[in-house]
């Protein structure tokens, strides 16, 4: 496999050691504790020489696991440890795994995380880590948008563009990062900064309208070109109209089935919003559409609304299907039970606002 060029970082690359430490710092490394490093054949080797450094500074052990697949940015849930035996082992026993691929969606991660370890995954750029690194009062802000959100029994979206969108929550757990993983048995993706729940099965109703400029993140990393108009009945998509994003989100549901009467592609699937005001919307304008620049920032940009279809494995649901796809909207107005937190997306509830931090 072919992998795509990649762009050269602005900042200095000796430099990333020290961006490193600083983000252990933040997941609280002690002396002594030991870091699984869990890498593929695509991971930068500097960024496993800045870990090695890191580590070493802060009197950590560590040592590096190369897994033999490389589970592709738009196929989740790949195992990536637990094949090779003794592998799932050696992870459970470290205090943090850091690992360079998505590991969500799968069986071994929610196991490691049961008994206490620490994950923090890094799947961006080195510019986009140094730029979205967790800003002051993120996880504060994060834990009060956790807390609202578990207490929330019934959530309502609307927009200009059309969205009027309703659902139930209480039966998947809320899930939330801010960036770094700093507690026992939590996962972490440096530069988040969201949080998002599984809505009750069956409960997802109304029209959702993607319109341009709202970002298809997964899988395609690209903004949306023309509106589409998606019809949504009891937790299923049913019905996607609309011109060439329309055909682009169809195609990619409907290839991903696993049988033609399979419906979990079009199931809905994590909702929530960003929060990280080190992210920027139009970073794939600034930067290009390559995913490793995009990955944190398009998702946690403060005042999205994150829709997403397909699996729940994540959640504690029984779907693991790989037709995923993933859309931070903007200007989404988002109501937890009466109460407005967003407005035409802009965060309006004061702790959920964190200032950006010039870097
Ligand atoms: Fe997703």
């Amino acid at each position: 496999m072919l992998q795509a060029a990649i762009r050269a970082p602005e900042g200095n690359p000796a430099g990333l050691a020290f961006l490193y430490r600083r983000q252990f710092e933040l997941c609280k490394v002690q002396r002594g504790e030991t870091i699984a490093l869990v890498s593929d054949l695509t991971t930068r080797r500097e960024y496993i020489q800045a870990a090695f450094a890191a580590a070493d500074e802060l009197g950590a052990d560590v040592y590096e696991m190369c897994v033999n697949s490389v589970p592709s940015w738009t196929k989740v849930g790949v195992p990536t440890i637990g094949k090779c035996k003794g592998t799932l082992e050696a992870v459970r026993a470290a205090d943090i795994i850091v690992i360079f691929h998505v590991p969500l969606f799968t069986k071994w991660l929610k196991e490691v995380m049961n008994g206490g370890t620490r994950v923090l995954m890094i799947i961006d750029a080195p510019d986009d880590l140094d730029h979205l690194m967790s800003p002051k009062g993120l996880k504060d802000a994060v834990k009060h948008a956790h807390k609202r959100l578990s207490q929330t029994k019934k959530v309502h979206v609307v927009s200009d563009a059309g969205t009027d969108f309703t659902y139930t929550c209480g039966e998947y757990p809320v899930m939330s990062q801010w960036g770094y993983a700093d507690e026992p048995g939590h996962f972490d993706h440096w530069g988040a900064g969201h949080v998002h729940t599984f809505p009750n099965e069956g409960t997802a109703n109304g029209t959702v309208v993607f319109q341009p400029g709202d970002i298809i993140i997964l899988p395609y990393c690209r903004y949306v070109q023309d509106p589409v108009r998606l019809d949504i009945r009891d937790g299923f998509v049913t019905k996607i109209d609309g011109g060439l994003d329309a055909k682009l989100m169809r195609d990619w549901l409907n290839d991903n089935k696993s049988s033609p009467d399979d419906r979990d592609p079009f199931a809905v699937s994590h909702l929530g919003w960003g929060l990280n005001p080190q992210s920027l919307w139009y970073g794939i304008a600034l930067n290009g559409d390559e995913p490793e620049r995009s990955r944190a920032a398009a998702r946690t940009f403060p005042g999205n609304f994150l829709f997403s279809t397909g699996p729940n494995s994540q959640g504690g649901g029984k779907r693991n299907t790989r037709g995923h796809y993933d859309v931070p909207m903007r200007d989404c107005t988002v109501v937890l039970d009466n109460e407005v937190v967003i407005e035409k997306g802009r965060l309006v509830d004061p702790a959920m606002v964190v200032e950006r931090e010039a870097r």
